[in-house]
């Protein structure tokens, strides 16, 4: 006779793998056992709206990540009322974390007149609510490249007020201690002020938990001299809290050969940085595909699984060479990092406020952040506790020059995937009878 099993059984018997929570402690992750953790992660958003709903799916994919060498996964839009628990089970079970963006399509902060309201408080919340469970959820974002161009520092205060709000929503909900921090564009004129303003002041609550930095400095065949890293690592030295490259992967002219991963886990680098997130997980219109899920369909085909001229489901196909390439990096990079036994966390910098410069970095010092359901009016109020320098800034568009070619790739990948996304979706209201 067929045994049959009852459910509660079954699901007991699938129960996910364990895996090992992530905390930062000065300016490392480690595992809850004390292991260092170096992030080898995939951008992976393969819709707009929330790849992580499709357990079949995300099954397919996290196999396949796995024996690529990754470890993370970074989404930038989940949707807070799906349920996520089978995906993030998948990936748990691939022993892969992720790294997720709380900011929606229509809660970004924004960077020429940001404001930071309960509308988008609520809206991270939920976010954080959806994921707070899952052990495999490493972090959090509260923006991606809110500062695109040179002229727009002045939203930094909103940033950092976004990320003192989280983190106290997430204490004061007793989640686990999630760190929470900002993914930044590679801004020339901008480092290092915008890395050291997000962590100075010294009070912890105010500041972000790590802080990502999307470069396509490093464009194969490159260098650690040649290609800009030599100067990102100078600027991260004992960085105060975890920092990385939360994308990666610069593909012109291709096919990428990811040497600089070697850099960034080698002996110059991996004492201060924690890893890289190679962009991105599907091929689509902007070539930085890894995988496929079929050739590419007509741009004006729609179906279930097609948007944009991209199949966005089934069974993944690497990409050639690419994948293959960032495999046998992958596999030659086996960082062994710091016990946390024998770390001293004392030992990272307290970055001070930076000054502002007329065309370059617009705060001047540790202004008062914003509050919740603050606009921004123009100018900040100097903190009691600055001295020094001079008056506040009133400027908001400088006269900053347009920023060098080595930031553009990173604001056209992010624009030019989102634009696809929006567009489709816009197609597909307009179509729909
Ligand atoms: C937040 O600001 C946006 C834009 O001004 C507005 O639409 C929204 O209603 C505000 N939310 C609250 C709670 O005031
Ligand atoms: C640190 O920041 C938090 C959040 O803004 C605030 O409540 C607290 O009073 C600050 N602590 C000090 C010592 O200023």
């Amino acid at each position: 006779m067929k045994q049959i099993w009852p459910a509660a059984l079954v699901a007991a018997a699938t129960v996910t793998a364990a895996i090992s929570p992530i905390t930062s402690v000065g300016n490392k992750f480690f595992t809850s056992s004390g292991v260092q953790f170096f992030i080898k992660g995939i951008a992976y958003q393969l819709t707009p709206d929330d790849p992580l709903v499709d357990t079949e799916q995300c099954k397919r994919d996290a196999e396949l990540m796995k024996t690529l060498g990754a470890n993370t996964i970074r989404v930038y839009h989940v949707d807070p009322k799906a349920d996520h628990s089978g995906c993030m089970s998948e990936f748990a079970n691939a022993g892969i974390y992720a790294l997720i963006d709380m900011d929606t399509f229509n809660t970004y902060i924004l960077p020429n007149n940001p404001w930071w309201n309960q509308t988008q408080y609520h809206a991270y919340s939920a976010v954080m609510d959806a994921f707070s469970e899952f052990d495999n959820t490493l972090g959090f974002f509260v923006g991606n490249e809110i500062i695109a161009k040179p002229d727009q520092s002045m939203a930094a205060p909103f940033i950092k007020a976004a990320a003192r709000d989280m983190k106290a929503y997430r204490d004061q909900k007793k989640y686990r201690k999630i760190p929470i921090g900002y993914s930044a564009a590679d801004i020339a004129e901008l480092r290092p002020m915008l890395q050291d303003y997000l962590t100075c002041g010294g009070n912890a609550s105010e500041n972000i938990d790590f802080f990502g930095l999307n470069s396509y400095e490093w464009c194969d065949p490159s260098t650690y001299e040649s290609s800009g890293y030599r100067n990102l690592e100078s600027m991260a030295v004992d960085f105060p809290v975890p920092i990385f490259f939360s994308e990666t992967g610069c593909n012109v002219p291709g096919p990428r050969l990811f040497e600089d991963q070697a850099a960034i886990f080698g002996p110059r680098m991996v004492k201060d940085w924690s890893g890289s997130i190679i962009y991105e997980w599907i091929q689509e219109e902007n070539n930085y595909g890894l995988i496929s899920y079929g050739p590419k369909a007509d741009p004006t085909a729609t179906g279930p699984n097609v948007e944009g001229g991209f199949t966005r489901k089934g069974q993944p196909t690497p990409v050639t060479p690419d994948f293959s390439n960032l495999k046998k990096q992958w596999a030659t990079i086996t960082p062994s990092g710091v016990a946390i036994s024998d770390y001293d966390p004392s030992s990272v910098s307290t970055r001070g406020c930076p000054t502002s410069t007329p065309s370059g970095w617009l705060v001047n010092g540790n202004v008062a952040l914003p509050t919740l359901g603050e606009t921004f009016r123009g100018s900040y109020t100097p903190s009691p506790t600055v001295t020094g320098g001079s008056s506040p800034s009133n400027v908001q568009s400088g006269t900053a020059s347009a920023s060098p070619t080595k930031n553009a790739a990173s604001v056209r990948g992010e624009i030019t995937r989102m634009g696809v996304g929006l567009v489709v979706l816009m197609l597909v209201f307009t179509l729909w009878p």
